[in-house]
């Protein structure tokens, strides 16, 4: 990484607080190891009071990812940081609990066998976006060399909307991306779209529950439909993995008649992020194979476990496992009822940001929480000094992080606002949210000319 601030504040020295300062601690190395020790208290306190300047993680309403958890979740986590998940001989109980929520996963996603599943946990849903791309690779290039076919160009569809794990998926492992663009009627992977862009190098197509940028739902059943139509007049034999990041936690308990999951048949995989709707504090993603040949054989290794073997399958070895062990008191904790109410007052609450908002007269409500919930919203094309930046902006003075940023490619042209209701994103913050939305809106309808703009604005959100 290169070093990120310039200018003043890229002082060579950090300097120590004199309360805190020992004689030869008045100032430190900002890029070089100091050479001397400093005591423990020291050390806290100065990391300490810099993460002051980090935002504050309750009004962040960027990210997806779990802020908060229960003090006893909390108590588990500390009694269980220091386990390797990788360690499966010295931590069987923890292996055997990943093992367990893995067919709990499968279960929930309506696998035909869930004993007949094979699954792992990962550091989230990247890596296992990355293990179903990998095992579609593989598995394209075995059927190839069985039927003497070439295999050096693989390529792999999805929407134009992806999450850029599937961008940095194509590019590490050399597989063409086949973006299907999506419309502003449409802004998800069509079956028309997804047809016309596979072909028999193809090795999977992938559908998104909980698309990043609206929250939309892909239509996986119709994508499913149309590709075993495909399969059934000869042509190529298709599979889908389900990019479920947050979607593989909601619609299971809000929407379980909405067939995305293994119900279909063409799905090979579903990945989710345990540290999204899951509701486990960073660190953690699933991904689980409807049928153990789904994932190629050679891509397994083999742990020592309880004097035997384990597969492991992951592209990281060590890493946490205590992540692992919070998923499964929330799954205890919460049960699926438990579940289900967390998700429908996340949903409440984004439904009553939209519908508030769509009475707004400057604003044109995009995606209203009916699928994931998640609001987006534009402006209306009435002229006026100000855009969705200098909301953003004008929102960040009270504490708010709500990001503005264009819409993928075909729709770059739209820039809107978005924010996520994970737990804790509650009625009561969505009205004082509100509240600040139209003070805002009156303070930028005052003004007689566009306000100054920071370099920042001009800086692409990353999500
Ligand atoms: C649809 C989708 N896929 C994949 C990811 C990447 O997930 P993670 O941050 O768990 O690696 C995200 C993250 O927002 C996402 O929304």
């Amino acid at each position: 990484m290169s070093h990120e601030h310039r200018g003043a504040s890229a002082s060579d020295e950090i300097s120590v607080n004199p309360l805190f300062a020992r004689h030869s601690e008045t100032t430190i190395p900002r890029w070089k190891i100091p050479d001397g020790e400093m005591l423990p208290e020291t050390a806290y306190q100065l990391i300490h009071d810099e993460l002051f300047l980090d935002g504050n993680a309750r009004q962040n309403l960027a990210t997806f990812v779990t802020t908060w958890m229960e003090p006893e979740a909390i108590q588990l986590y500390t009694e269980a940081f220091d386990k390797n998940m990788i360690d499966k001989d010295e931590y069987p109980q923890t292996a055997a609990i990943e093992d367990r929520c893995v067919h709990m996963l499968a279960d929930l996603w309506n696998a035909p066998d869930s004993h007949a599943t094979i699954g792992t946990s990962a550091v989230g849903s990247s890596e296992a976006c990355m293990l179903a791309g990998l095992a579609f690779k593989r598995r394209w290039q075995i059927a190839r060399r069985a039927e003497g076919k070439p295999t050096q160009s693989p390529n792999i569809v999805f929407s134009s909307a992806v999450q850029v794990v599937w961008e940095k998926f194509a590019n590490y492992w050399e597989v063409e991306p086949r973006y299907v663009p999506v419309t502003r009627e449409q802004p998800y992977l069509t079956p028309e779209g997804m047809l016309a862009a596979v072909d028999e190098n193809t090795i999977g197509v992938v559908a998104i529950l909980g698309v990043t940028y609206n929250g939309v739902y892909e239509p996986v059943q119709q994508l499913g439909a149309a590709l075993d139509d495909l399969a059934s007049r000869g042509g190529p034999d298709v599979p889908l993995h389900v990019d479920a990041a947050s979607g593989g936690f909601i619609a299971p308990f809000l929407d379980a008649d909405l067939e995305w999951d293994f119900r279909v048949g063409r799905v090979h995989s579903i990945s989710a992020s345990g540290h999204k709707f899951g509701l486990v504090y960073p660190g953690l993603g699933w991904i689980v194979w409807a049928r153990r040949d789904y994932l190629p054989e050679e891509l397994i290794f083999k742990v020592s476990y309880l004097g035997g073997d384990m597969p492991t399958l992951a592209l990281n070895f060590s890493r946490p496992g205590a992540q692992v062990l919070l998923q499964y008191y929330n799954f205890l904790r919460l049960g699926r009822e438990g579940y289900r109410r967390v998700m429908q007052a996340s949903k409440n609450a984004a439904r009553h940001l939209a519908s508030e908002l769509s009475k707004m007269p400057a604003f044109e409500v995009l995606t209203d929480g009916s699928d994931m919930p998640l609001v987006t919203w534009t402006t209306d094309d009435r002229p006026r000094h100000w855009d969705l930046h200098d909301l953003s902006a004008k929102l960040r003075e009270r504490g708010w992080q709500v990001p503005a940023y264009p819409m993928p490619a075909n729709l770059e042209n739209l820039t809107v606002m978005r924010v996520v209701f994970r737990n804790g994103v509650s009625l009561d913050l969505t009205r004082l949210l509100l509240d600040d939305i139209a003070a805002a809106v009156r303070f930028l309808d005052a003004l007689t000319a566009p306000p100054p703009r920071k370099e920042a604005h001009a800086l692409r959100f990353h999500h």
